[in-house]
């Protein structure tokens, strides 16, 4: 068991593969220790997440608040929607779940609105004023749109419809797998979803972040040039727990 001081904030990201946790250094926006982490149980439910998540958080010796990221639309800790996991979150009081399972204050928000908090205040949106979209590529699509900073949550960007479907089963990093498109194929699925988004929201910058940014020299040249400046994510997969953790500060 590794120690962390009572005053530290931690922060679990609550993904498709891994659960992983750390406890964060909000002031430098880092882990402030190595982080821990398991697999996600499948099926993934309620009673499954919380006893990998207790164990996450017992792996250090940690006793302040928890924040936790979930991929669905979290409003006031209250889990509604399940698009890529387990549809027994949806309605339920997770927060409130957490903190009883952990005996710890906690709050939950969703994984891609963690991941745009960490960027836009320790990332590739530091210091960005005006409409800045955070978008995550992995299993689905995440999206957290900011104006001068403030986050407008769970927008569900992933969730546009595009050709016919939802956007991310077409551009997600998963569809790119799924399909086995090329780089160049997958580059032009972006592209049209970041048309679309470009033409619904104007934003000045937007960040791409999620699994795929750690390839993103692979596919980002290949991008059309558009108004919007597009830039890879600067902390990549530590953006969740660090988020999650600013989000647990921010409710103490
Ligand atoms: C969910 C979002 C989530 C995104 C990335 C989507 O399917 O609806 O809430 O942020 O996947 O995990």
């Amino acid at each position: 068991m590794t120690e962390t001081s009572a005053a530290s904030v931690f922060g679990v990201d609550i993904g498709g593969s891994g659960i992983k946790g750390a406890p964060v250094d909000l002031a430098r926006g880092v882990l402030a220790q190595e982080r821990h982490k398991v697999l996600t149980p499948h099926p993934a439910s309620p009673e499954a997440v919380v006893a990998a998540v207790r164990e996450v958080v017992q792996h250090f010796d940690h006793h302040g608040p928890v924040g936790l990221t979930f991929p669905g639309v979290v409003v006031g800790g209250h889990t509604r929607t399940a698009a890529n996991v387990d549809k027994g979150w949806i309605g339920l009081d997770a927060a409130g779940l957490f903190r009883e399972s952990l005996d710890l204050p906690a709050v939950v928000l969703n994984d891609a609105d963690a991941a745009g908090l960490a960027e836009i205040t320790h990332g590739a949106g530091r210091g960005r004023d005006g409409v800045v979209l955070v978008l995550t590529f992995g299993t689905g699509i995440g999206s957290a749109l900011f104006v001068d900073g403030a986050l407008v949550p769970n927008t569900e960007l992933g969730h546009l419809e595009m050709r016919g479907k939802d956007a991310e089963r077409r551009a997600s990093a998963a569809a790119r797998e799924r399909h086995e498109l090329t780089w160049a194929e997958w580059a032009v699925r972006v592209d049209e979803y970041l048309d679309l988004v470009e033409r619904l929201f104007s934003p000045q910058l937007i960040v791409i972040g999620g699994g795929a940014s750690r390839k993103h020299d692979k596919f980002l040249p290949l991008l059309s040039p558009r108004e919007a400046e597009v830039v890879p994510a600067v902390l990549r997969n530590d953006a969740g727990i660090v988020g999650a953790a600013m989000a647990a500060a921010a409710a103490r």
